[in-house]
């Protein structure tokens, strides 16, 4: 799934930062501003209070840590943690914009090469936002979007990235079978346990279609030759791998991020953050278990299609009734050339990565 569209919204709250932020920077207009009296200043202190209640065990830890805050037990000293800990991300915030104005400038650089460009600041900056909270001891808790944040995969997807040749593909599928026999010999299977991580299939498939630049959804698949209503256009294969287990994807990830590359100490955000976005989490069975799926060749390159205002229609859908069995069939007919969507929500559960401790 090279899905443009899945992109994060920032909390509320990083707004409020900012505004805080820039409260701070912009001179008051009366000599003095008596912030305790503020509604505006109440409302983001309990914003503030309710991000931080949700999130106090880290917070309180990395707080200790920087020797930031005080914390008592009762529930009074709370509102004082809280403006502590709002100071504390302010002095952050202050570091972070100086980190990010070299990186701006490259941006701008760039984008005046770019004809179309749909660059998305706000992104960029959340994420290195987001990524600078990060404890990096603390990866084997890291969600769905923290991993996001942390291989800066929004700043990795503002490039325009070249289509897999074959030999990337096997390169990949290789690594995978080779880190799946590393994480059974760091973990054996236990008489009954089910494998953490699969291969689908023995059977491979060729399906119609190719490979494309499809403007600014970025790579794309389309029809190789006319292709008939109900036709199949893509099941899985032995292309397609399964985690049953959250952390086993996720040690997959860091495993590709730190892989040895060519070029020694070269972190590899690109593998990475192309496998992170192929994966998508369905159910097996009808009511089975959620698992986290992808395909290591072309078919992960398949854009969205909805039938919503602002989208392209779909052409393919997963399975013939109601049931996505892996299989993809035409909806329509199509025409060789015409770029193949489908629409992700009939089998993917987008917002499902906490169910699978992500
Ligand atoms: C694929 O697996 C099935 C059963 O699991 C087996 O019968 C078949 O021979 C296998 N095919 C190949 C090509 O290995
Ligand atoms: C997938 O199956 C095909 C046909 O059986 C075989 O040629 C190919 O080597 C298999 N690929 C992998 C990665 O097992
Ligand atoms: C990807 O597409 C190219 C171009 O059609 C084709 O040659 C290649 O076999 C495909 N590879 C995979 C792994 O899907």
């Amino acid at each position: 799934m090279d899905n443009k569209h899945q992109s994060y919204r920032p909390p509320r709250l990083f707004f409020y930062l900012v505004s805080l932020l820039l409260l701070q920077l912009v001179p008051p207009a009366t000599p003095k501003v008596t912030t305790h009296n503020d509604d505006a200043y109440e409302f983001k202190m309990q914003e503030a209070l309710k991000y931080y209640s949700e999130n106090v065990e880290s917070i309180m830890t990395s707080s200790h840590e920087t020797g930031s805050a005080q914390i008592e037990t009762d529930g009074e000293t709370q509102l004082e943690f809280a403006s502590a800990a709002v100071d504390n991300e302010l002095r952050r915030l202050h570091l972070l914009q100086s980190r990010l104005m070299p990186l701006r400038y490259a941006i701008d650089a760039e984008d005046e090469e770019e004809e179309e460009a749909q660059i998305d600041y706000g992104d960029v900056e959340h994420e290195a936002y987001i990524k600078s909270m990060l404890d990096p001891d603390e990866w084997y808790r890291y969600s769905y979007w923290e991993l996001h944040a942390y291989f800066s995969c929004a700043a990795e997807f503002i490039k325009s990235k070249p289509i897999p040749t074959n030999e990337r593909w096997r390169d990949l599928r290789d690594y995978y079978h080779e880190f799946v026999k590393q994480d059974l010999e760091d973990w054996p299977l236990q008489e009954g346990m089910s494998p953490r991580s699969y291969v689908w299939t023995n059977e491979s498939y060729d399906p119609p279609m190719e490979p494309f630049q499809s403007g600014y959804k970025g790579r794309g698949l389309k029809a190789a030759r006319d292709i008939k209503e109900g036709e199949l256009v893509f099941k899985a294969t032995n292309n397609t791998i399964i985690f049953t287990h959250g952390h086993t994807w996720r040690k997959f990830l860091f495993a590709l991020y730190e892989r040895e590359g060519e070029e020694e100490d070269q972190l590899d955000s690109e593998t990475t953050c192309d496998v992170l976005v192929w994966s998508w989490i369905q159910r097996l069975v009808p009511g089975g278990p959620l698992v986290i799926v992808m395909d290591l060749d072309n078919g992960s390159l398949m854009n969205e299609g909805r039938e919503d205002e602002g989208w392209e229609d779909p052409n393919v859908k997963c399975g013939k009734d109601n049931w996505c069995d892996f299989e993809y069939y035409a909806i329509k007919d199509i025409k060789k050339g015409e770029e193949i969507l489908c629409d992700y929500r009939e089998f993917a559960m987008l917002n499902a990565w906490k169910n699978m401790g992500l």
